[in-house]
């Protein structure tokens, strides 16, 4: 039976670093109170020049070269985002001609920081098919141009930032075993942005009103997020006939060091089975699990026949899971 498996990673984050202590000097709130309810140290910030296409396209780069695979030779592009270039065309269009990838059929996903597991779903779907053979999946983010820098209860847990991976068909173990995808719309109001769409066009007032930012009830999405991951993950382990005892890596979505806790304590999983990165990059939404995958590959954290399961969860609410046999 063809599976699929991730061949090659690659991830890219701005050069610029916002610490803690930075953010103090922005708003009311202190280093202490970030990490001791966040985890959060520092986070990336893209340049006045990076746009999401941009991040992505050096995250896709190192993907291609670590997985030996030519842009040219690329089927599809699946690239999730919540901060596209611009409303059209997609940023997977706008990657597609950077990288030269002539062949490949391109579009984006909406799925908020969930989206790289959305993506991975799809390109999944198409290989297990036969319909594609190489697919590039990006998750990729530029959250500052969408934080609202003068709220400390947003502006101090969002970062920017690009994961990559590349996928292709395998008959043997290896490969993606499970996906669950889950979504809720009912709970649409606890994470949203307001305006720049349909509903509210950008206008002087949107504007002035700052519905082009980031709106979110931390509390809330805290309680849910904890009890929808752990949910999501007894789903994936009972439909695999496996215990949370047999993972050997959990990549969870670096939202917030203290949900990744709460979920760890709910599955019993020791900490040393839970790839953790928030403290540098914060939550960089679609392209939290691909930049954690990617850093854990580099790290030399999985071993060949590992598994690996990997959790997000995000604005719509949507949340999903990835069970993988490294
Ligand atoms: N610095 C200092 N104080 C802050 C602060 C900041 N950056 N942000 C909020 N506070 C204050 C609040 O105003 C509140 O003060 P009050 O008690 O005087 O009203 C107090 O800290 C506690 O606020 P609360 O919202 O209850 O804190 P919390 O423990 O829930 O932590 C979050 C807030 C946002 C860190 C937390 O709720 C969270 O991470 N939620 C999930 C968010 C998430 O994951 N979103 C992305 C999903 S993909």
């Amino acid at each position: 039976m063809r599976k699929t498996r991730i061949i090659g990673t690659g991830s890219y984050v701005p050069k610029m670093v916002l610490t803690n202590f930075d953010l103090e000097n922005m708003v009311d709130t202190s280093d202490e109170w970030i990490i001791e309810r966040t985890g959060i140290r520092e986070r990336r910030i893209a340049g006045k020049d990076e746009a999401s296409s941009d991040l992505a396209y050096e995250a896709s780069l190192r993907a291609l070269k670590a997985s030996g695979v030519k842009a040219k030779d690329i089927d599809l592009i699946i690239l999730a985002t919540t901060t596209p270039d611009m409303a059209f065309p997609s940023t997977a269009c706008i990657l597609q001609d950077r990288l030269n990838a002539r062949k490949a059929v391109a579009f984006d996903i909406s799925a908020a920081c969930s989206g790289f597991i959305y993506a991975l779903s799809i390109a999944d779907q198409f290989i297990k098919e036969g319909t594609y053979k190489f697919v590039l999946v990006v998750g990729s983010e530029v959250l500052s141009r969408i934080t609202d820098w003068s709220d400390r209860t947003t502006c101090v847990l969002f970062g920017d930032g690009a994961g990559a991976a590349v996928l292709q068909s395998s008959t043997n173990r290896h490969g993606i075993i499970s996906i669950h995808l889950h979504s809720d719309g009912a709970l649409k109001d606890l994470l949203f942005i307001p305006g720049g769409g349909s509903r509210n066009p950008a206008s002087k007032k949107t504007i002035e009103k700052g519905l082009h930012y980031i709106k979110m009830k931390g509390n809330e999405t805290f309680k849910i997020a904890v009890r929808n991951l752990e949910e999501a993950a007894l789903e994936a382990t009972k439909s695999n006939n496996i215990n949370a005892s047999d993972i050997d890596l959990f990549i969870p979505h670096q939202a917030n060091l203290r949900i990744i806790q709460a979920i760890a304590k709910r599955l019993d999983l020791s900490m040393d089975k839970v790839f953790v990165n928030i403290d540098r990059y914060g939550n960089t939404s679609a392209a939290s699990i691909p930049i954690a995958l990617d850093e854990a590959v580099s790290e030399g954290r999985l071993k060949e026949g590992d598994l690996i399961l990997m959790e997000a969860f995000g604005g719509g609410l949507t949340w999903a899971s990835a069970l993988v046999r490294w």
